[in-house]
């Protein structure tokens, strides 16, 4: 070997050690890049049958009993058929083993919202108020259908895992504004009332229940397809249909029962994988909107991924010190406040078997895909910015904000909610980012731009 091709070799041996090196360091302290699991394949159109008229949830109202409660929906978004079709749209029409029609809540509750007047399946819900302790409903609810039925009969049996676990909810997940959602810690509440094994419901609870609600926005279901983990924490790994199915914990008999839902939401999750984004409906201004592509991909796309013809998502976890935005969440699962419902989980039903469920805990949260990112406000992990502009710019952002959650008052141009900076939080619909868990910082990837490149880059995010 001549000396000159030694040189190249070891120059090059070196570059590849050091920049390897240099590399993994810096992925291992900012950013972590996620890698796929196998999912199970399944048939969409099962999956949407299922997810709006399936018995996922099998306990809950006495159909009878529901005139007064529920309004009634007459559009039919979701083309139901017969009874069904008069159902609100977050709820199914199922049968009890013991025959009784129940109306039970379904997944739409907190994955369907209006945008413009318009229902959206797959769009985060962003109005729920669960501000509301929901004890004095569930109180009514079972003091009508006792009153009814009686304690002895078929519908209150129908109805009784859906009272325990309605009551052991209902104090503990409200929040402190209206908007955002109490999933984390709904979840942990259930979790504590059951037994990881047989899943059967236990009346004490026999794990200590955090105390503290942290609130998170609602991703979009179109995002899924492109996510190689689940939640903004990105520790949803494995095989996503049990984490999808863990919704039925609210009314679960044991793990029999389990299993036989378990093999449905394979089709529900390719179901979820055949959403589009909805498409911004004003004009666009395509020269600015390529300016503003540069921009992005420039400054973004290292992150959020690549759009269009050669599209890209590199499916990164971004430390907290790099993106900045509340800890809290992240926290929650890297300090201990839900070690118990981790423990539960990892030891549990849901990561045994064939295809587990996995938790993975690492400090940080994904940089998410941004298709249909004009329609998904109010922005970040726990919905604590009302507009793009004020995430590509930090300075502006609203300490306390209220909007009207009238779905018309949307601002096309900014991108996102309308709304009213606010002196102090005056009431439960006021966002109050200097809240624990609510707060608004970070994410300054922005702030150095001008505003005519912000507005570039915003006329670009309306073409994706
Ligand atoms: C009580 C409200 C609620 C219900 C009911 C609910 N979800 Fe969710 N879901 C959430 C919240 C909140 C998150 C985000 C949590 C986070 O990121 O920490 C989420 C996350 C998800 C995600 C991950 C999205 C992503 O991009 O990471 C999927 C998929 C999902 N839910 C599917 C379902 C399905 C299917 C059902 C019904 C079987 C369901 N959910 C029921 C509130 C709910
Ligand atoms: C270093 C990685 C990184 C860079 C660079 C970056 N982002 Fe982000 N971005 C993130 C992360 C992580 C989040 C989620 C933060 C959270 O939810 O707390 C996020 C969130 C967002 C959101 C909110 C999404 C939602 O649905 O809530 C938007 C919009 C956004 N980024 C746009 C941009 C734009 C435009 C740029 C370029 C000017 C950019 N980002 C640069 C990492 C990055």
């Amino acid at each position: 070997m001549s000396t000159k091709h030694t040189f190249t070799a070891l120059t090059l041996a070196l570059s590849i050690i050091l920049g390897g090196l240099s590399q993994s360091d810096s992925q291992k302290y900012n950013r972590i890049e996620i890698l796929p699991s196998d999912q199970r394949s399944g048939d969409p159109e099962a999956g949407f049958n299922y997810l709006v008229n399936g018995a996922y949830v099998h306990s809950g109202i006495p159909f009878d009993a529901f005139g007064s409660f529920l309004p009634k929906d007459s559009t039919n978004i979701l083309n139901r058929e017969g009874q069904s079709a008069y159902v609100t749209p977050t709820f199914n029409l199922t049968e009890h083993d013991n025959g009784v029609k129940l109306l039970t809540p379904n997944c739409l509750t907190c994955h369907a919202d209006k945008i413009n007047g318009e229902f959206i399946v797959g769009l985060g819900n962003n109005s729920f108020d669960y501000t509301i302790n929901t004890n004095a409903m569930t109180n009514m609810l079972s003091m009508v259908i006792k009153q009814r039925f009686t304690e002895a009969s078929k519908e209150w049996e129908a109805f009784e895992a859906f009272h325990k676990s309605s009551s052991a909810l209902s104090d503990n997940i409200t929040t402190k504004v209206r908007g955002i959602n109490p999933a984390d810690k709904l979840t942990s509440v259930l979790v504590a009332h059951r037994d990881n094994q047989t899943l059967e419901w236990l009346d004490k609870p026999a794990l200590e229940i955090p105390e503290k609600t942290i609130p998170t926005d609602v991703p979009a279901w179109w995002l899924l397809k492109k996510k190689n983990a689940m939640f903004s924490t990105g520790i949803g790994r494995g095989d996503f249909s049990r984490f999808l199915m863990a919704s039925s914990l609210l009314t679960l008999k044991d793990s029999s029962e389990a299993a036989q839902i378990d093999k449905q939401f394979p089709n529900v999750l390719a179901w979820i994988n055949t959403i589009e984004p909805p498409k911004y409906p004003k004009d666009i201004n395509h020269e600015l909107a390529q300016k503003g592509k540069k921009l992005f991909d420039l400054n973004c796309s290292s992150c959020h991924g690549t759009y269009g013809k050669d599209e890209s998502y590199p499916n990164l976890l971004i430390s907290l010190e790099e993106v900045g935005t509340d800890p809290e969440l992240s926290k929650a699962y890297t300090d201990g406040l839900y070690s118990n419902f981790v423990n539960w989980y990892e030891d549990s039903w849901f990561a045994k078997g064939s295809h587990p469920g996995k938790i993975v805990i690492e400090p940080g949260y994904v940089a998410p895909p941004l298709d249909g990112v004009w329609a998904t406000a109010p922005y970040f992990h726990n919905g604590s910015v009302p507009q793009i502009e004020a995430v590509l710019n930090s300075k502006i952002r609203p300490t306390y904000w209220s909007r009207t959650f009238d779905s018309h008052d949307y601002n096309y141009e900014k991108l996102g909610w309308n709304y009213q900076r606010q002196e102090s939080k005056n009431d439960n619909q006021t966002y109050d980012t200097s809240l624990e868990a609510y707060g608004n910082t970070g994410h300054t990837f922005g702030d150095d731009l001008t505003q005519d490149e912000r507005m570039a880059v915003i006329e670009y995010l309306k073409t994706i």
